[in-house]
């Protein structure tokens, strides 16, 4: 709560400066403003661009894409909701099974009166009833029911499920959205595990079943491996999992390549999910996929060139991509401003942290990619990608995706425990306080 009111300061003090610094410059450049304007460029009006956001986010928290055709039709995960007494299979998923595999309840979406019987304790939070109803008031956090009369028909997801999660302000894993932050408590391998029929998944992998719910085990809260389904790679060569941390998608603008591993820019990935990880109803392009040294799996599937005679997602990508620029980037308010302030100065010079996270956006302006060796790493996630390299981090609201660790895998617990990697790395001789003045400022980012 306390990090969003102050972003929301943030920006309304950042608003109130870009005005500013607007009139100065309409002041001082008038004539030539007046004669660009006069050749009537095709600029999207204020209003569009308020519609585009608008639009941006309803399809990042709510639309599935078409994708109900595989997580219900194919996968029949809304059977394994219902469970067998409502006519499902399995035990079915109570609230309190899906908030303990990390999903989240919009409070906004609860009316008053159930909120009421909820905190009076009156509403079986152990029943897959109360999840069907929840379904129906579109409550759950980036999960679509559709109903047939009073049946669950069908389940899709949406980004929401990955990129939001709530303030807890209800109670815990129930609270307000807040949209583009990671869901680092979402164990989305246990969740596929509950599918009824894995078939889908061992046909695409050529496994067996019981691989398939290791592999799905395996990953754990707040991760997800976007390349398992192009390589098959499910594990590192030292044995554990080869999933990646779920990331922010706030603070986005300005950078060049996105994902861990740079695969290209915001518009090319959130096709690349739409289309390839969630299933939905889309056409995609990436010849890089062709290539079935490095992707057999994807190869075999034809994902180097999707179509579909209906296109669910392609004219979504505009809106998209605005609501993402858009999203409020959170910052931690309990800062040391001193030590920070020392931070700053050791980022910027002794540390040599900002040849590569450059202020403002914390990337490399330019091609913002890397080999492991530069920072010390092994290179098996860069290479499970067409770029082979790392993409520099952004690192504006660090705070919100503190929990799972840091650098793609979380293989650093701590903020101190990456700075302490870099100080060997680079040899920087940095001291203890120094150390701590550096995590001040990453902290306040
Ligand atoms: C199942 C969870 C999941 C869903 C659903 C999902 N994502 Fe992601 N997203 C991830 C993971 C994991 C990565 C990191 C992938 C990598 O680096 O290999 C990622 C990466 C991203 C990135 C790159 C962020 C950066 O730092 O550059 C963006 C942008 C993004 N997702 C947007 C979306 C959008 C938009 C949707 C909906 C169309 C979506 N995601 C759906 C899990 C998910
Ligand atoms: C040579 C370029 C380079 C330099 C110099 C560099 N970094 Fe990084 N940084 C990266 C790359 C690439 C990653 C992504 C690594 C990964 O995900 O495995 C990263 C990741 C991080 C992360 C993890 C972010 C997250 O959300 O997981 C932090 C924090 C970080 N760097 C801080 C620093 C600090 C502090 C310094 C200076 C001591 C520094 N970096 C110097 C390239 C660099």
């Amino acid at each position: 709560m306390r990090l969003v009111r102050a972003a929301g300061r943030t920006i309304a003090i950042c608003g109130a400066v870009a005005a500013l610094l607007y009139v100065a410059v309409v002041l001082v450049n008038g004539t030539r403003t007046a004669l660009s304007s006069s050749r009537a460029e095709p600029t999207l009006s204020a209003a569009e661009r308020g519609s585009l956001v608008v639009r941006g986010r309803q399809i990042f928290r709510y639309d599935t894409f078409g994708d109900q055709t595989f997580w219900g039709g194919a996968l029949q995960l809304h059977k394994a909701i219902e469970g067998k007494a409502l006519g499902g299979v399995g035990s079915g998923v109570s609230p309190k099974v899906a908030l303990a595999v990390g999903l989240k309840v919009d409070s906004a979406k609860i009316p008053r009166p159930v909120a009421a019987a909820i905190r009076a304790g009156k509403v079986n939070l152990n029943s897959p009833k109360t999840t069907l109803a929840l379904l129906k008031l579109n409550a759950v956090v980036g999960v679509r029911g559709f109903f047939n009369g009073g049946r669950l028909s069908s389940v899709g997801i949406t980004c929401a499920v990955c990129h939001s999660t709530v303030d807890n302000s209800f109670a815990p894993g129930i609270g307000r959205r807040l949209d583009g932050w990671p869901n680092r408590d979402l164990n989305v391998g246990a969740v596929i595990g509950l599918a009824p029929n894995k078939k889908p998944i061992t046909d695409l992998l050529q496994v067996d079943e019981a691989t398939v719910d290791k592999v799905l085990a395996s990953w754990g809260p707040g991760k997800f491996d976007a390349e398992l389904f192009l390589d098959g790679k499910a594990f590192r060569p030292d044995g554990s999992s080869a999933a990646t941390l779920i990331p922010a998608a706030f603070g986005l603008a300005g950078v060049n390549l996105h994902t861990y591993t740079g695969w290209g820019s915001i518009p090319y990935w959130n096709a690349f999910v739409a289309n390839l990880e969630m299933h939905g109803i889309g056409n995609f392009d990436d010849e890089r996929l062709a290539n079935a040294q490095q992707f057999p799996v994807a190869a075999r599937a034809g994902f180097a060139h999707v179509r579909h005679a209906r296109d669910l997602i392609t004219p979504k990508l505009p809106a998209l991509h605005m609501y993402q620029l858009s999203l409020p980037v959170p910052h931690a308010r309990r800062v040391n401003r001193a030590a920070a302030r020392r931070g700053k100065a050791l980022f910027d010079g002794k540390a040599r942290c900002a040849g590569c996270h450059m202020p403002p956006e914390f990337t490399d302006a330019g091609w913002n990619l890397h080999k492991g060796s530069e920072i010390c790493i092994d290179d098996f996630q860069a290479d499970r990608s067409p770029t082979l390299r790392y993409r520099t981090t952004p690192l504006r609201g660090i705070v919100a995706k503190q929990k799972g660790g840091f650098y793609h895998d979380g293989r650093f617990p701590t903020l101190r425990a990456v700075v302490d990697h870099y100080d060997t790395c680079f040899g920087l001789g940095l001291t203890g306080r120094e150390k701590t003045d550096l995590v001040q400022y990453l902290r306040g980012l």
